[in-house]
């Protein structure tokens, strides 16, 4: 073993930390846990339409007709989808991955080279270092605030802009937030990429759980600069196991022309998405609305009922979408404090702020998935705990 060398990228802690520690425990005295960061789909009580396994069932599967963009018929099947949102995606300009983390890391390697960078949100999804560090590159966060409604802070974005800058990651809506950019957000944001010659990939995994989908503004088919948007079934059908997503990319045609011509390059390396799950994108997204709306009214449920169960130490944070809602509690104790407080003497289980990178104290992320009947009984375990102040 002590002649082997391992990359410096991959020589990350691996220390549990004390929740781990203190789940570990309780699961081995099969301690029922009240679990509110649970946000896989599959295991969270939904009825899936019987009709998406016959689906997989198509002699077609035999036959492997590789395309490094995906299949011709998978893409026009999404570019159909989202024109029924009236929402312009063109086939040539889609390549389909075998995940977002993929999608990501493919983008990475298109628009920079190692040590350039990539301006990510903060708060925001925990996976990004981890991407981003694989692939050799630098980050800067630049700041979403609060104050009522999160607001990115352009000002913030602008000044870390410097020569070795690539691209500003989007995430629409946010994890853990749930802000959707507005227009004037965009219309600036596309005026600071123009001048500098920054690219814009904008995250909207969740773009569909909008609790008022009128204000909801997706960069689909953003012109002023090279736009990547990034979707997939994870949430789009609540099928993470399936492993598909993909990039919808716009702007400026010669930019665009040559990005796609090098993405499928990076594409046709890996030929990653199976052949089985392309076969049956098409009467899978007919069936959308089906497992949409049953995660839609979990997602209102769950905040409708929060919202009404807060006490007076506890503030719940504006949502406009996505699967998660985040609290600010007293600032009595840290998070860290709060959370494992939670866990060992109620057996409920959140993510603490930090875990999504918020600045200052204290907040809680739930996950608005878990069935009504244990989300309740959670909430109701931390209004109490927390109304004893
Ligand atoms: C913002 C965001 N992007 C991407 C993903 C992951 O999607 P996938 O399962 O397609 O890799 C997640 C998962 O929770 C997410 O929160």
């Amino acid at each position: 073993m002590d002649k082997y060398k391992f990359s410096r990228r991959t020589a990350w802690p691996r220390e549990t930390n004390a929740l781990d520690r203190i789940l570990d425990q309780l699961r081995a005295r099969e301690a029922r846990v009240l679990d509110l960061t649970a946000s896989n789909p599959t295991g969270c009580g939904f009825v899936y339409p019987e009709g998406l396994l016959t689906a997989l069932n198509s002699p077609e599967n035999l036959r492997y007709r590789p395309d490094a963009c995906g299949m011709a018929e998978a893409r026009q099947a999404l570019a159909a989808y989202y024109a029924r949102q009236n929402l312009p995606v063109s086939v040539d300009h889609i390549i389909l991955t075998a995940g977002t983390s993929e999608a990501y890391s493919f983008l990475m390697r298109l628009l920079a080279d190692p040590a350039e960078k990539i301006l990510i949100p903060q708060p925001s999804y925990p996976l990004f270092q981890f991407l981003l560090e694989l692939n050799d590159i630098h980050f800067d966060y630049y700041p979403l605030n609060y104050d009522g409604q999160w607001h990115v802070d352009m000002q913030g974005l602008k000044r870390l802009i410097d020569d070795r800058t690539r691209a500003v990651v989007l995430v629409n809506p946010n994890n853990p937030t749930g802000s959707y950019i507005n227009h004037d957000e965009l219309n600036a944001l596309n005026d600071i990429c123009r001048t500098h010659q920054l690219s814009i990939i904008s995250d909207e995994v969740f773009f569909e759980y909008a609790l008022q989908p009128a204000g909801a503004v997706s960069c689909i088919g953003n012109q002023p600069v090279l736009t990547f948007v990034l979707g997939g079934l994870s949430k789009t059908l609540g099928l993470p196991q399936m492993k598909c997503s993909w990039i919808l990319g716009s702007g400026p045609e010669a930019a665009l022309l040559e990005a796609f011509a090098r993405l499928e390059i990076i594409a046709d390396t890996y030929l990653s998405v199976n052949t089985p799950v392309q076969n049956a994108l098409s009467p899978w997204l007919a069936q959308a609305s089906a497992i949409q709306g049953q995660i839609m009214a979990r997602v209102r449920e769950n905040h409708k009922w929060l919202s009404a169960h807060l006490n007076k130490n506890t503030q719940l944070l504006s949502l406009q979408g996505g699967w998660y809602a985040t609290l600010r509690i007293p600032a009595v104790k840290s998070e860290e404090e709060w959370v494992l407080e939670f866990l060992k003497e109620d057996h409920v289980l959140v993510h603490p702020g930090y875990f999504f990178d918020f600045t200052g104290e204290a907040f809680i992320v739930l996950s608005l998935l878990p069935e009504p009947a244990v989300f309740q009984e959670a909430v109701a375990c931390i209004m109490k705990r927390l109304g004893k102040i």
